[in-house]
């Protein structure tokens, strides 16, 4: 079989987290065939294109937390492998805070031109205390961290889609400011990560995206549910992007093995360590409701609960349970690997044909009907 992308828009999409930090994507001493530098990462993103994959997403960090020792930047990273590429979509993780929307506005204009418009951002809200203790930056509450990245994302639409903005907000002020050039049309696409009520209240407002930790569909359902009923009367529509850890093998007995020792090579301390500091993310929002906040040891082996969302089996079991996320309203799944270049090839190869035969055949369902 043959990965194929579809013309149809409505199909769900396939994104994959770029390993720009070192360590991988599990929190385990498991052998991972993973690299953090530019050379892999370059062939990893022209396998992804070549494989079906629509969107590349990076990360952002300024320091190691756990694990995840080397941390590349991720909007220079994001433009190397844009210019390593033809068509992949490649998002760029920003922090509010460490960087002023001006200057991401104006950086991602550029590589706007530089990439025919293939750039697009993820506005993350931090969660990592010491790393904002260790640069200097004010650490502001959960909430406050919302505004301001609400403040964020309508500075850079602003100077990105005006000219003369002016604009004058609790943690941002413009005035008269004509940004030259702006980036290609259409504007670069904005996504956000994170779950708590604030985060679901900003994408129902202002994010072309919502991305959030891996969870069960029912889980998923309850907020897209209750983003869809924010967003009533208004017009604007958040995109949903859901995170998994895919393990795909021959056989399910394969798949759960593959799970199973990397449970049992997981890095206590690290784990231990990550789960004390994410209490300043998904437990800090009041209501108890963010990433992490119901996470057990096992979930934060995979440091965004991929493991939760259950793409852990054969390739039709994978297909078919992603044909079920998006029957709940999911339209992008966004994909970690164990060992990446080879993974998402035989995703590319055995998954995603599969999920583009379940779609077309519930199509013609719902046609006949
Ligand atoms: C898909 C996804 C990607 C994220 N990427 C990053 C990142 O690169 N750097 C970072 O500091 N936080 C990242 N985050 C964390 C969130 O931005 C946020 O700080 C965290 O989820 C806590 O917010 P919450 O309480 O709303 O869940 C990511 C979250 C998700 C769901």
């Amino acid at each position: 079989m043959t990965a194929t992308t579809t013309a149809n828009s409505d199909a769900v999409k396939f994104a994959y987290w770029v390993p720009n930090v070192s360590g991988g994507l599990v929190i385990s001493k498991i052998e991972q065939r993973t690299s953090w530098d530019i050379d892999y990462n370059r062939k990893l993103a022209q396998i992804a294109e070549q494989a079906g994959f629509e969107y590349a997403l990076s990360q952002i960090r300024f320091t190691a937390g756990y694990g995840a020792d080397n941390q590349h930047e991720s909007v220079s990273f994001t433009h190397a492998l844009l210019a390593a590429t033809e068509k992949l979509n490649v998002i760029a993780a920003v922090l509010p805070g460490p960087w002023h929307p001006a200057l991401l506005a104006k950086q991602v204009a550029t590589i706007s031109h530089l990439t025919k418009g293939r750039i697009a951002v993820n506005i993350v809200s931090g969660w990592f205390r010491g790393e904002f203790q260790a640069i200097g930056e004010p650490w502001l509450d959960h909430d406050e961290r919302y505004r301001r990245s609400e403040e964020f994302i309508r500075v850079i639409r602003g100077v990105w889609s005006e000219d003369n903005f002016s604009f004058n907000g609790a943690y941002y002020r413009f005035e008269n400011y004509t940004l030259k050039p702006k980036p290609l049309a259409p504007l670069p696409e904005v996504f956000q990560g994170g779950s708590s009520r604030a985060a679901r209240d900003m994408a129902a407002r202002v994010s072309d995206w919502y991305f959030t930790n891996g969870n069960t569909p029912d889980g998923i359902r309850a907020q897209i549910d209750d983003i869809r009923a924010k967003e009533a009367g208004t017009g604007h529509r958040a995109k949903i992007g859901v995170n998994a850890f895919a393990i795909v093998r021959e056989t399910e007995e394969e798949a759960r093995a593959v799970l199973n020792e990397i449970l049992e090579k997981a890095d206590p301390d690290a784990v231990k360590g990550f789960h004390h500091e994410v209490q300043n993310a998904g437990n800090a929002s009041p209501e108890r409701e963010g990433n992490w906040a119901k996470s057990t040891f096992e979930d934060l082996v995979q440091y965004n609960d991929g493991f939760k969302t259950n793409l852990i089996g054969t390739p039709r079991q994978v297909a078919e349970r992603i044909v079920h996320l998006k029957s709940i309203g999911v339209d992008l799944v966004l994909l970690g690997f164990l060992h990446f270049q080879e993974e998402v090839e035989y995703f590319g190869k055995h998954v995603i044909p599969l999920v583009r035969e379940l779609e077309a055949a519930k199509e013609r369902e719902a046609v006949a009907a």
